[in-house]
């Protein structure tokens, strides 16, 4: 069955006028039979819709939200019809985008009256984020990211080397020629709807595209692992690709510390096992504002040791807590903890075996953290100094530095993220005296990571949270440092 076509949907329009914005299991069995083009909205939840829908049929977020950006932009001429469990809320939401103009219908009785068959997993016409990542190392030249957000939402991030065309703009035939007709062309937005509204209408005009399935939330999950040192321990670097997060799992003698870990977190125990390693340990540097750390989920599925931060807030009781100079051994590796405040009041980094630093949020490769997200920049700031300048830069000059992020800018060589302390105490802004310094660093107010607040709620443990509620929650860019990248 082709769902996606090129009919002209105004002559199909007089043959077909159900009643009540009604389409029976039949009539909708009918179309789809005659490979009429039309858009299946699916608005149960998304593991649900997984679980089994109907052919063709895409997943459709249906918040205000969701109402409010995407009906204005949807063509008058395309046919959609709304399937949720049982008609109720498919109904209203059917009868509210005809009263926008949209030809809308919904299914009568919903998924409960559909005895037609059904499918599982995404549509044929999406790309999981997983699967594009994969794409893009192997020809990424060959991939054309179209980006089909309003010129706003893409100028505040964005994938490297997207193209925008926002979705009411799809529809104009001046903005075919933009697009080329030698490459894989993946439409992409926050959720995946309006970018597979955009991949509708691009096949309308002939043209074939995927959409990114879970749209720029999704994406904001991938987890890359590097091989970052060989030699014992073993360092693995593993980046989450949408968002420039680092977290590193270290491996000496088959046991595993993992530092800063993210979710999803079931990646960390696949590498262990890969690695023939158990994960005894779990530690983060510092609070995070900008994504949700796993390291309790971790340590309490993989039953292993959670440490903390004893400096920081928390409103959990399970965890180990660290303090300046303790140390933790794992396999024949050791970690020294060093109590680095100035980002979070509680910051600690990690000398492992003398050789390595992780410097969580206070010492990056191009740039140093912010001190503000705590609402006390110039006391954070002051201290951030004394943790730079007394703490990190005393450490031996070629002690390499593992950060807990990395700029939008910042280049990878060999596909790792690390400098040198050396290389870090060149910054420009560590040049300067602790009264410039402060004046500078107060002085700066870079944007800030977006749900920040609720993510350190979360991460304190006030507030509880679902799986399903990170990609959306971890959406944007990291902006924990300085330069706001
Ligand atoms: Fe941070």
């Amino acid at each position: 069955m082709k769902i996606l076509g090129v009919i002209d949907i105004g002559q199909m329009k007089n043959k077909f006028m159900p009643k009540n914005f009604e389409v029976t299991a039949e009539e909708l069995q009918e179309l789809l039979r005659k490979n009429d083009p039309l858009l299946i909205f699916d608005l149960r939840l998304q593991d649900v819709y997984k679980n089994g829908h109907i052919k063709g049929a895409v997943h459709a977020v249906c918040d205000a939200k969701a109402k409010e950006t995407i009906m204005p932009k949807i063509p008058k001429d395309v046919r959609i019809v709304l399937v949720d469990e049982d008609g109720l809320m498919a109904s209203k939401t059917a009868k509210i985008m005809q009263s926008f103009g949209l030809d809308s219908y919904y299914l009568k009785g919903g998924m409960n009256g559909w005895n037609k068959g059904i499918v599982k997993g995404n549509p044929p016409s999406s790309i999981e984020s997983d699967s594009l990542w994969k794409k893009m190392q192997d020809s990424k030249d060959d991939i054309f990211l179209l980006d089909v957000r309003d010129t706003n939402e893409f100028s505040d991030f964005k994938i490297a080397g997207s193209v925008n065309i926002p979705l009411q703009d799809i529809f104009k035939e001046e903005h075919f020629s933009k697009i080329p007709k030698d490459k894989e062309i993946v439409t992409l937005c926050p959720h995946g709807n309006r970018a597979m509204v955009a991949t509708f209408a691009l096949a309308k005009n002939g043209i074939e595209s995927r959409t990114l399935a879970g749209g720029l939330a999704g994406w904001s999950q991938v987890l890359n692992p590097v091989k970052a040192i060989e030699a014992n321990p073993m360092i693995i670097q593993i980046e989450k690709i949408g968002k420039g997060c680092l977290s590193y799992m270290l491996i000496s003698a088959g046991q595993v510390i993992v530092i800063d870990p993210l979710f999803p977190a079931e990646k960390y125990q696949n590498i262990a096992i890969q690695n023939n390693a158990t994960i005894v340990k779990v530690i983060d540097t510092h609070q995070h504002a900008d994504h949700l750390s796993s390291a309790w989920h971790l340590a309490e599925t993989s039953n292993s040791t959670c440490y903390e931060s004893e400096l920081e807030q928390w409103d959990r009781t399970a965890q180990q807590l660290l303090k300046d100079g303790e140390s933790i051994e794992f396999g024949q590796s050791k970690l020294r903890v060093i109590s680095t405040p100035g980002h979070t009041p509680g910051s600690l980094s990690y000398v492992v075996d003398e050789n390595y630093v992780f410097t969580g949020d206070i010492l990056f490769i191009e740039s140093i953290g912010r001190p503000d997200l705590r609402d006390k920049a110039e006391e954070f700031a002051g201290e951030l100094y004394d943790s730079l300048h007394n703490k990190l830069l005393k450490l031996p000059s070629d002690t390499i530095v593992f950060p807990a992020h990395h700029g939008q800018t910042v280049r990878s060589k060999n596909g790792v993220f690390s400098t040198t302390i050396e290389g870090a105490s060149k910054h420009e802004i560590l040049q300067l005296s602790k009264e410039e310094f402060v004046k500078k660093v107060v002085g700066m107010t870079p944007p800030r990571p977006m749900n920040y607040q609720k993510i350190i709620q979360i991460n304190r443990g006030s507030l509880s949270f679902t799986v399903n509620e990170i990609p959306d929650l971890e959406i944007g860019p990291n902006r924990c440092s300085i330069a706001g990248t």
